[in-house]
């Protein structure tokens, strides 16, 4: 894949996708920019296998979908979830549900991660938001990013690639101008975020599934994205 303001604006594949500014060029966890292709930016599992990470196209959203229904069936994160709430996030993420999600106007970094194969290992949205409580000095109201998804494909999970494209997720927010990133964890996935240096700021049922008549718990983090926290 290449990557190109212009072009990308021009294929009507990637309406919504935003391409404002190349994310990548200001970022510590690049390995070696001048040998990659523009767009592409390679991140590494804690055993050193490296992966290439870059924004979701339209032609990625079946093989995400795929990743993510399988997630919510078998990763520990939702064991505890009841059927019904299973079923509802499943729902949320068809092809046309990613293709919506990871579309979004207000994206900050919408991302798709390959291994050696070019085969889909992971995704991360991270969209503008807002902080819902007053939180290390930052008020309520204030404009943050906001993790919407994070899924490693089976058998690619507990490698270090989480962490590794959650870093990268910060990076880009932080370069955008984002002093905070906040995550709504579903199930039990709010553990990895704590291993990751988020704090909790409240434990909740989701009010969209509550809404539904759905309970599921989910964990509102946040952690702030300071220099020294690379
Ligand atoms: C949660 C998820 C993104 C973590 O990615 P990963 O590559 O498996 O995580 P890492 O290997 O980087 O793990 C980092 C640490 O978090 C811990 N961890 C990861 N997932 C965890 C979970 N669900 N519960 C408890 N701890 C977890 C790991 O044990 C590891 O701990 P360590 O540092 O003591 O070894 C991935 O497993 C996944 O896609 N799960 C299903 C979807 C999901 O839960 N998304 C989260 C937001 S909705």
């Amino acid at each position: 894949m290449t990557w190109s303001k212009e072009q990308h604006q021009e294929d009507p594949e990637n309406k919504g996708v935003t391409p404002d500014a190349h994310p990548f060029f200001e970022s510590s966890l690049l390995t070696d920019l001048a040998a990659l292709p523009p767009g592409v930016i390679e991140i590494q599992d804690k055993y050193g296998v490296i992966y290439e990470a870059s924004f979701v196209e339209t032609s990625d959203v079946a093989e995400i979908s795929a990743i993510v229904q399988r997630n919510f069936d078998e990763a520990p994160s939702y064991l505890n979830l009841t059927t019904e709430a299973r079923e509802k996030y499943k729902a949320a993420n068809t092809p046309e549900g990613i293709l919506e999600t990871s579309s979004d106007p207000d994206n900050v970094a919408s991302l798709v991660v390959r291994d050696k194969d070019g085969q889909v290992v992971g995704y991360r949205v991270v969209r503008k938001g807002i902080l819902r409580n007053d939180w290390r000095g930052f008020s309520a109201g204030s404009e943050v990013a906001e993790g919407k998804r994070m899924h490693i494909a089976r058998g690619f999970d507990g490698r270090g690639l989480g962490t590794a494209l959650l870093r990268l997720s910060e990076e880009i927010a932080r370069d955008k101008g984002y002093e905070v990133m906040v995550v709504n964890a579903s199930g039990d996935s709010y553990h990895f975020f704590i291993r990751a240096g988020y704090e909790v700021i409240a434990h909740e049922d989701n009010p969209i599934l509550a809404a539904k008549g759905v309970k599921a718990n989910r964990t509102y983090l946040g952690r702030q994205l300071t220099e020294d926290s690379r």
